[in-house]
């Protein structure tokens, strides 16, 4: 069985549902449920005996150490963290907690359960830590895509907490030999993403006929992945990835936020046809602090090596998100009441 942490968020959760689809190898998903986890994610497995949920922190050391007694997992997938750039400039101790001081003890406790393995289920251990492109920072109009080997540059406090958190994965694997994988992908869209996140947010607020924010000129860009995408190459990376190795995911799909923001109208003006176009509702507000201008991945080494390819375009992923969106109404109308809506006045309250 494989223990996957902070698998009721966005990227795990489709993970989980993915893995659980193509195999059927058990899964002990370990998640503290922030208001960015959602069980309700997680319902279609509510009767299926291969999925076992446990609320808890990643930092609880005697709990993960527990866990891993008690299941032996051959593998730990971690994607538990504090994943939004906007939420880390108003508050970074979570981020730290977390992302950091959470991985550092997640590491801690693998170290111990893996010293102690036979040698088969000790070589064939992993540790696959799932971080982000942010980690290499901000690249210029003419700048060459990411590789694993451009310095680390981390401009916000999330970037900063997850570059923190791959230094220790390649140090416990350089210092005490754990056979670590490290994933570094750009951003991932699809079903169950939080509407805190460009993508799901566009259509939430095009759909109640609010307000497109858009940071800016919008002119940043970023290179999209599907959810589904992201996942086989963590499965893939699992499979075969050399340990102590590094792998980037992309999707070589850059685009600037309008023109993700345009796409996204355009679907929901045939979608949900109405007098005049949501790009109507588009309005620039007061820029991001830092706001890392362009993210590119050469997924290259990926491609070479494990012979991973997205299987999604950017057009056909964006219009399977959309109609996910407009299928799923109830689960965004679960996750946009309280909290969500805190978040909300405390983010843009003040922007426009
Ligand atoms: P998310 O915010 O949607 O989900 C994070 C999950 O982790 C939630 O279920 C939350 O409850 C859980 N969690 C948070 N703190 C925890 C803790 N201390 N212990 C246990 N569980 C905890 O995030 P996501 O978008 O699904 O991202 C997952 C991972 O992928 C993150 O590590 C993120 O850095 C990385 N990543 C995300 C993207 C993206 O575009 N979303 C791109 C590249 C990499
Ligand atoms: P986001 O989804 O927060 O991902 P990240 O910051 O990790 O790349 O944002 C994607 C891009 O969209 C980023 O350049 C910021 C921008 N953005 C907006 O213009 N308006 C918004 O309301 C949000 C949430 C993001």
């Amino acid at each position: 069985m494989i223990l996957v942490t902070g698998g009721a968020g966005f990227i795990g959760a489709n993970f989980v549902l993915d893995w659980l689809k193509s195999c059927s190898e058990p899964v002990v998903n370990l998640d503290k449920l922030t208001y960015a986890g959602n069980l309700h994610n997680l319902d279609s497995l509510a009767d299926d005996p291969r999925h076992l949920f446990v609320h808890g922190d990643i930092g609880d050391s005697a709990l993960v150490a527990h866990l891993l007694q008690e299941h032996q997992p051959r593998a730990i997938i971690n994607f538990a963290a504090e994943s939004h750039v906007d939420r880390s400039i108003h508050g970074p101790e979570d981020f730290i907690r977390t992302n950091v001081n959470g991985t550092f003890a997640l590491l801690g406790a693998a170290r111990e359960y893996w010293e102690q393995l036979g040698t088969d289920d000790k070589a064939g251990f992993r540790f696959l830590h799932v971080s982000t492109d942010e980690v290499y920072g901000s690249l210029g109009p003419q700048d060459a895509p990411f590789t694993e080997h451009t310095p680390y540059a981390p401009n916000s406090p999330y970037s900063a907490s997850k570059a923190a958190s791959d230094h220790l994965v390649r140090a416990w694997h350089h210092t005490y030999g754990l056979p670590t994988l490290t994933t570094n992908c750009s951003n991932n869209y699809g079903p169950y993403q939080f509407p805190e996140k460009l993508v799901p947010l566009m259509i939430h607020n095009a759909l109640s006929g609010k307000p497109l924010p858009v940071y800016g000129d919008g002119l940043n860009i970023r290179d999209w992945l599907y959810v589904s995408d992201h996942c086989s190459a963590i499965r893939t990376v699992l499979n075969a990835g050399r340990p102590g190795e590094v792998y980037n995911i992309g999707g070589w799909n850059e685009k600037t936020n309008m023109e993700v923001v345009h796409t996204l109208c355009d679907i929901l003006d045939q979608a949900r046809p109405q007098t005049g176009s949501h790009r109507a509702l588009i309005h620039h507000v007061r820029d991001r602090a830092g706001h890392d201008r362009r993210y590119a991945i050469d997924a290259g080494k990926i491609e070479r090596e494990l012979g991973w390819k997205p299987e999604e375009t950017f057009e056909t992923g964006i219009r399977k998100t959309v109609a996910w969106y407009l299928d799923n109404q109830p689960w965004v109308e679960a996750v946009t009441s309280g909290e969500y809506r805190h978040w909300l006045e405390r983010h843009y309250g003040a922007r426009t």
